[in-house]
């Protein structure tokens, strides 16, 4: 695990996307898993001023999120895909067709979701967040590690965080699916964010404590190309 740790968000965002812009200034197409949440806002915001000043491209990219929300109608502002579309992909040229969201129907096999990440030749570059409770993507605690892309019920802690995102706690949607923890290991190059001390206690576990899945991050260890990039109040456990 390569660890960074940067004085601000700002200025962790702004290594972010430079690294983001690397991955894309490559001549075959790239294939990029993309996370949501309050972390990236600023990466996304950064990214689009880049296309507008015209230095990245998105015409050779296809995009994998890590997940969606199940319960909530396709025209809900906090789907996923909305989210998505309104961070980045209504700003560049990314090809409809590209982009990939796990499936959501009720009765959908999600495990056609890791067949076609295959299928296209795997993720290059994974972007991840952390929950407060050490989970990536939407693997709760107690996910296995070799999990592919499941439907999962949210921890009260994670419907709790993502409250700020609606109006009232009871719309806070119970479901979700979300690539499993095999699914993002498989990927070349893994980056994740934190930002913030509520997240300080998450990311020490997840770099000093045995690999175990009540923490789903620790399976981070044994990948071999993690960058993780902070902040320093969410580095504060681990300089200690
Ligand atoms: C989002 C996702 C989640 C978030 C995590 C942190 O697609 O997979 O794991 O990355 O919950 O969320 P924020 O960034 O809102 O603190």
């Amino acid at each position: 695990m390569e660890i960074r740790i940067f004085k601000s968000e700002v200025e962790a965002s702004r290594f972010v996307c430079k690294r983001l812009i690397e991955t894309l200034d490559e001549s075959r197409s790239v294939n990029l898993g993309l996370a949501t949440g309050g972390t990236y806002v600023s990466t996304y915001e950064r990214l689009v001023d880049a296309y507008q000043r015209g230095e990245v491209t998105f015409n050779h990219v296809r995009t994998f999120n890590l997940d969606e929300y199940l319960d909530l109608s396709p025209d809900h502002p906090q789907t996923y895909r909305n989210f998505m579309q309104r961070h980045l992909f209504a700003h560049v040229d990314i090809p409809a067709q590209n982009i990939h969201f796990p499936p959501t129907d009720e009765h959908a096999d999600y495990s056609a979701y890791d067949s076609l990440i295959e299928a296209k030749g795997g993720i290059d570059l994974q972007l991840l967040g952390i929950g407060a409770n050490g989970h990536i993507a939407f693997n709760e605690p107690g996910t296995p590690f070799d999990s592919r892309t499941h439907r999962i019920k949210l921890d009260e802690t994670t419907r709790r965080a993502n409250q700020r995102f609606f109006k009232r706690f009871e719309d806070v949607p119970h479901y979700a699916v979300t690539m499993g923890v095999a699914t993002i290991l498989d990927a070349r190059s893994i980056l994740l964010s934190a930002f913030g001390e509520e997240k300080a206690e998450a990311v020490r576990a997840m770099i000093k404590d045995t690999p175990d899945p009540q923490t789903p991050a620790t399976a981070l260890q044994k990948h071999p190309d993690v960058t993780i990039v902070l902040d320093e109040a969410a580095a504060q456990k681990v300089r200690a």
